[in-house]
């Protein structure tokens, strides 16, 4: 490949920067008609992707270089600076996960529970390989392919439909003549063993680094901004569920049946898919693919069972971002051998002490790791893990790697026990641990700069700010160099704009673009701002919980300081009355109110920014959005669970108790003190059938 390439970009001066790039838009020019008009290339798809890249990397360091016909503003049909976002019509979720006879007992139990059937009835299962690709979402307008995209963080993905049009197994037409008015397809994109292994080779020839493992390879290919990278690469996609459906005719009852119109359309659909109506039937079919897996074309980390009957999936819903009605059965994990060099600690947003164990590099299940975590001090003696020993390394599936144990304890010369620190390694501060919890925590809090900058990286994470071209790598150099020392000093950093310019690396665009960005998040919804405060236990679920019961930052923030003044008032009941907020996770909110710098970085960041107000989605003409609930006693129609997933899913807020704000209270047989509370308060209470009138059966 391209010979006269000998230097990297970061070597180039100004002058060999721009004649290589001159160099490569013409040369680069000349591959893609060779390749598109003549269907004569003359070098491989890795080679004209090390052109590409070499020319990208040269136009980041010297944005100022880039030619009119620079081959990054051609290459691909999307913008060069990253995928157009795209908002999912249902959202695209996980699964729970499995991993042996008793978990699986339990899902199918609960299912029984949930839906009030008795134990000896059964529940049709479809059962499926668990594919390890990339999930990816399609969907048809009129039956054509409009837009396809990645998961992203579940609500809102990338836009990769040019690169899924080269996909096998994904129709641009479905096969039928009266398709839906809309549909959106959900599945997974996956390498073939053997197209990855011969990938690898090539790249292995070519000098580049090689990818990991097939999943790498399918999010590495179709993640490209040229198409015609994902077209060289052989993808397929087998579909497994859908999303939203409008205007299809003989909708199907079951799932077998919609992967069976599936197919019909044009879809590949997996083969190895059965029907299992027992707990034994669905283990059988796990076994089996345990069995197979090795001889498939394709990786598979386990298996999922799911509830055939559609009507059924649909009264099971979701809790949080998992289908009740589903559920994946995993692999147990693959171990490995090798020696642990050291043990490191690393200092978490909120002061935790993680050890994580520094290993003699191995392969395990195809990844090199070189790094496991070895959660806490207790873990640590517990195994009795001293520095070089041999240890055995697990990893499973997304899982962080861990340390099961110690090969030959017994051994004579084991290295000394481990004594965790005392202090915190960065700030020096002591590190303490509270009686009856595992963790030790550095005291050093926001003095501390390893606190300091996991909470900024919190800050800037997915479901947060989510600040693009805003990485931790930029977040840890401008917090070294001052420019961002507390969240609020990110939204000022418009005010250092020739600071930032004279930084390596940076130049007039990208730093345009890094402005343009953090204007664009000036306005935030509450339950991404509340998120983003990193609070202990305060996760997006609870912050959108959060977000949606007070509404406005003025009024949480109000409310919270005054339970957190007095724990006997009636905003401290009211936020403990929150369904799913217990008091473990009330007590860090409140914590976190107490502490007077976590208020300065509230107040701060309030004068920066505007932040909008949350109200839960009101199901269009729902009687009972926005009302908060309250079940009591034994309901006959449905079980306590799947009627307050009903009304949470038409926009109710469901308590734990009553009081003046309740709007109803719904009285079951035995009620005892909640019914009477009510009619103290003069709440109103309805009865099972009244309730099921007023939500429309
Ligand atoms: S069903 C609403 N079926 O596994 C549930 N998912 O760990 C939608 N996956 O995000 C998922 N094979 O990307 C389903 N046969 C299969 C699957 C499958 C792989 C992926 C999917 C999902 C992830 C959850």
């Amino acid at each position: 490949m391209n010979k006269e390439v000998t230097k990297a970009p970061e070597e180039l001066t100004t002058a060999e920067a721009k004649a290589e790039l001159k160099r490569l838009a013409k040369e680069i020019a000349r591959h893609d008609k060779l390749y598109h008009q003549q269907d004569a290339p003359e070098i491989s798809d890795a080679e004209y992707d090390a052109l590409v890249r070499r020319n990208k990397e040269i136009e980041a360091l010297f944005p100022s270089l880039k030619r009119t016909d620079s081959p990054s503003a051609r290459v691909g049909a999307e913008p060069a600076a990253g995928f157009a976002k795209v908002q999912h019509l249902h959202p695209m979720l996980s699964l729970d996960n499995a991993f042996d006879r008793e978990d699986v007992a339990d899902f199918i139990g609960r299912i029984k529970r949930f839906l009030g059937r008795k134990d000896d009835g059964e529940i049709e299962l479809n059962v499926e390989p668990k594919i390890d690709g990339l999930s990816a979402s399609l969907r048809y307008d009129d039956g054509e392919l409009a837009i396809g995209a990645t998961r992203g963080d579940g609500t809102v993905g990338e836009d990769i439909t040019a690169n899924l049009r080269h996909v096998a197994g994904i129709p641009h037409k479905l096969k039928d003549a009266h398709p839906p008015k809309l549909i959106e397809i959900r599945g997974e994109v996956y390498f073939p063993h053997d197209a990855f292994f011969a990938l690898n080779k090539e790249r292995e020839n070519a000098g580049e680094p090689l990818f990991a493992n097939p999943r790498n390879a399918a999010a590495g290919s179709v993640r490209q901004l040229d198409p015609n990278i994902t077209r060289s690469r052989p993808l397929r996609f087998f579909a497994y569920a859908m999303g939203a459906v409008e205007g299809w005719r003989n909708e199907p009852k079951l799932h077998s049946e919609a992967m069976e119109q599936l197919r019909k359309w044009g879809f590949a659909v997996n083969p190895e898919t059965r029907a299992a109506s027992t707990l034994d039937q669905a283990l059988e079919f796990y076994d089996a693919m345990a069995k197979k897996r090795a001889d498939l074309n394709y990786d598979i980390d386990g298996v999922v069972y799911k509830v055939n009957d559609l009507a059924l999936q649909n009264r099971l819903g979701f809790v949080g971002r998992a289908p009740r009605w589903a559920v994946a059965h995993k692999f147990p994990a693959e171990q490995a051998v090798t020696t642990l060099k050291d043990i490191a600690i690393q200092v978490g947003r909120t002061g935790a002490l993680t050890p994580v164990a520094k290993l003699e590099p191995i392969t395990v299940g195809g990844v090199v790791v070189q790094n496991a975590t070895l959660h806490n001090e207790d873990e640590i003696a517990r195994k009795d893990i001293r520095i070089g020993d041999k240890v055995i390394v697990q990893r499973a599936g997304d899982v962080i790697p861990q340390i099961v144990g110690v090969v030959d304890a017994d051994r004579k010369g084991r290295g000394k026990k481990y004594e965790f620190p005392t202090e915190c390694p960065i700030c020096k501060s002591a590190a303490l641990r509270e009686e009856g919890v595992a963790v030790r925590r550095c005291t050093g809090g926001l003095v501390c700069p390893a606190q300091a900058k996991e909470r900024l990286r919190h800050f800037v994470s997915r479901g947060a700010f989510d600040i693009e071209g805003l990485g931790y790598k930029h977040i840890e150099s401008f917090y070294e160099d001052g420019l961002v020392k507390s969240p609020a000093d990110i939204f000022r950093l418009h005010r250092r704009r020739s600071d930032l310019m004279e930084r390596e690396g940076w130049g007039e665009s990208s730093v345009a673009n890094l402005l343009n960005a953090i204007e664009a998040r000036r306005t935030i919804g509450l339950d991404r701002f509340i998120y983003a405060l990193g609070i202990p236990q305060v996760g997006e679920a609870t912050a959108k919980l959060l977000a949606r019961h007070y509404h406005t930052l003025q009024d949480w923030r109000g409310a919270m300081l005054a339970a957190a003044k007095d724990r006997e008032s009636a905003e401290y009941l009211d936020l403990n009355n929150i369904d799913q907020i217990g008091e473990s996770v009330a007590g860090d909110i409140l914590d976190f109110f107490a502490e007077k710098h976590n208020l300065k970085v509230l107040e701060d960041l309030a004068d920066e920014l505007t932040v909008e107000e949350v109200r839960a989605p009101r199901a269009s003409g729902s009687p009972v959005a926005g009302k908060t609930v309250v079940f009591t006693g034994a309901l006959a129609k449905m079980t306590r669970d799947e009627a307050k997933a009903r009304a949470e899913a038409l926009g109710a807020k469901v308590a734990s108790s009553v009081s003046k704000k309740t709007d109803y209270v719904i009285v079951g047989e035995d009620a005892g003190s909640k019914a009477a509370k009510a009619q103290e308060l003069g709440v109103k209470t309805l009865s099972e059938d009244e309730w099921l009138e007023l939500i429309g059966g």
